[in-house]
């Protein structure tokens, strides 16, 4: 199943909703930031945003994913984009890291803390961020209260920890943040770079993989949760939370 759900997955440019448009946007709200400084990119998947990072910022950048092929994507991509010295790629879990205490000027996780729970995640990750430095993470929030029956009953089993903004800047502040600012990542974040890309993978794999069940239910797994998008991507987004750790 896992086989078949990273073959629908491989070389897409992004591994989730975003775009460098909005990586620069959220980039601006955690200045200023040491020319020599060290940023933590969390999840980085293939690297869409660590490149961009990489343009943005003077210092390195660590780049840490536990999956083997996209940070061997990640190395492809840093060399077409001639930022390799500013980027160390390392295989390893989020939740067991093994950098020093408060040394890094900048954390960064885009659409992937869900997978440690963001308030466990924001927990863990401030302990290696300096004081007085910033976090930006993106997490999938409710934008609307009056959830339709549908789309909740949805969430509830793909993602139950799902909050509203609100709820988020409270765990923010709970995991001993302030908070600086959150930034709303528009439909169109979600639909170039990420689901329309899958739709046409899916398209030639849907050939391929006619007759193996495994792979119905994969691709129709990915079908739903695009078709909910489609529906009612007024009612939730991911969001960037960026904030501070206090002096
Ligand atoms: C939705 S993708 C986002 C990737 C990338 N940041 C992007 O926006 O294109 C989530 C990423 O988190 C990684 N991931 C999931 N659980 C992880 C963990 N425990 N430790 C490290 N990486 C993890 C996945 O391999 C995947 O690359």
């Amino acid at each position: 199943m896992l086989e078949i759900f990273f073959e629908l997955h491989e070389d897409l440019a992004q591994q989730g909703p975003g775009s460098d448009e909005y990586t620069r946007k959220a980039f601006s709200l955690t200045q200023p930031l040491s020319p020599k400084s060290r940023i933590l990119d969390l999840g980085c998947g293939p690297g869409r945003q660590t490149i961009e990072l990489a343009k943005l910022s003077k210092g390195e950048i660590h780049a840490v994913d536990n999956h083997k092929p996209y940070i061997e994507e990640l190395r492809i991509r840093t060399m077409k984009a001639r930022v390799t010295e500013k980027i160390k790629t390392h295989v390893g879990s989020m939740d067991d890291l093994n950098f020093a205490e408060e040394s890094f000027d900048l954390i960064w996780s885009e659409g992937a803390i869900y997978s440690i729970g963001f308030e466990k995640g924001l927990k863990l990750w401030r302990r290696f961020l300096k004081p007085g430095c910033y976090i930006a993470v993106t997490e999938v929030s409710w934008l609307k209260s009056d959830l339709p029956e549908e789309l909740r009953n949805y969430w509830n089993v793909a993602y139950p920890d799902i909050g509203s903004i609100g709820d988020n800047i409270r765990r923010v502040e709970q995991a001993e943040f302030e908070l600086a600012a959150t930034l709303t990542l528009p439909a169109s974040t979600w639909w170039d770079g990420y689901y329309t890309q899958i739709l046409e993978r899916m398209e030639v794999l849907n050939k391929k993989y006619a007759d193996d069940e495994t792979a119905r239910k994969v691709f129709d797994e990915e079908k739903r949760e695009i078709e909910m998008f489609r529906r009612y991507s007024d009612y939730y987004s991911y969001v960037f939370y960026i904030a501070k750790r206090p002096l």
